[in-house]
């Protein structure tokens, strides 16, 4: 079963090509440089990048896996959420591509394919279920109780700032690069002196399992405004800014699933999305899963927790399998 899926929701033009569950090739084409100019995305200049290399994209994962475009049974593509824009140029693609094919198109929806990236190179039972999955991106940061590859159960949200959102927001005030988060944790990673909890720890309701972090930005601005107006930042002001902010980001995030782990009574807790691939939120849940009895498992490859279109084929293929099952029993 060869499957083809493409994923354009933001800024990354990304194909992959499935035969079944195995990965025969991924092409992603990062648009970080020419976003960073602006700090940031802008929706129709993404569009215009995406239609500028979706077909080079196409032809290095054929070039890459000595297949053809004739062999292709499945084609699927990420539909929703994202930028509309963004999003009509593979969504275009694919579907053009389906019809001339003759072959279906599956929809996938992309917070989805990211929770299911968990899946790439595992085996489908090797994560017991049911669990609870972090889903921490630019765009969304939320919490879920997966039962199945097909069900889940929103458990809580942010009500302001995705925590991706918070992170990229930060790096921007402090001029560092885009998007903001590796940058953040690389200068985190750098401060060498004791966490001092400079910054507030937005918990909202004792048990809410929802997520605010405009209240935790708003104090990194006032910091920054205050250190300035008696100097320039220094390198050491910028490394501990990071360091307090991420922990603090980082806390917030391992509490809440940790919350919804033990009320969910689950076995596995999952993170899924590009902030699943901070260091330190990782290293803290597992931590705190082995602490707990818990399973914790994170995307194999942090290139699988950022936006690829390897979790949309893995998605395609879930749903065309499970499709396949159900018609058999
Ligand atoms: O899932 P993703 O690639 O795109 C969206 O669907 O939004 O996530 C991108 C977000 C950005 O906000 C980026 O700053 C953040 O993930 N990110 C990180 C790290 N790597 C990417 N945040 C914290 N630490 C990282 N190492
Ligand atoms: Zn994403």
């Amino acid at each position: 079963m060869r499957i083809l899926a493409f994923e354009t929701s933001c800024d990354d033009t990304s194909v992959a090509l499935f035969e079944g569950k195995n990965l025969l090739a991924l092409s992603t084409k990062s648009q970080i440089m020419q976003h960073a100019q602006t700090a940031g995305v802008v929706p129709e200049v993404a569009a215009r990048l995406h239609e500028n290399v979706i077909f080079d994209a196409i032809d290095a994962i054929f070039a890459e896996s000595g297949t053809t475009l004739a062999e292709v049974e499945h084609i699927a593509c990420t539909t929703e959420p994202g930028l509309m824009p963004s999003l009509l140029v593979g969504m275009t693609v694919a579907k053009t591509l389906a019809h001339e094919l003759g072959v279906p198109l599956i929809p996938v929806n992309h917070i989805h394919a990211h929770i299911l990236a968990n899946w790439l190179e595992r085996e489908s039972d090797e994560i017991p279920l049911p669990a609870v999955c972090l889903t921490v991106s630019g765009g969304h940061t939320e919490l879920y109780r997966v039962d199945d590859f097909f069900s889940k159960t929103t458990l809580g949200r942010t009500r302001d700032d995705a925590a991706g959102e918070a992170f990229d927001k930060v790096a921007k005030m402090l001029g560092l690069g885009f998007p903001g988060g590796p940058h953040v944790a690389g200068y985190s990673a750098e401060h060498a002196r004791e966490f001092r909890g400079i910054f507030p720890l937005p918990l909202l309701a004792p048990d809410s399992l929802d997520f605010s972090f405009s209240g935790l930005k708003s104090a990194v601005r006032r910091e920054i405004e205050i250190r300035m107006s008696e100097r320039e930042l220094t390198l050491d002001d910028i490394r501990e800014i990071c360091h307090e902010f991420e922990m603090r980001v980082v806390e917030i995030l391992v509490h809440k699933t940790m919350l919804a782990a033990k009320r969910e009574a689950i076995q596995s807790v999952l993170i899924a999305g590009g902030v699943s691939a901070n260091d330190r939120l990782q290293t803290r849940l597992a931590e705190e899963c082995e602490k707990n009895g818990l399973r914790f498992f994170v995307p194999v490859k942090k290139i699988y927790s950022l936006d690829n279109a390897a979790m949309v084929g893995m998605t395609a293929y879930l749903h065309i399998t499970r499709g396949e099952s159900e018609t058999k029993s």
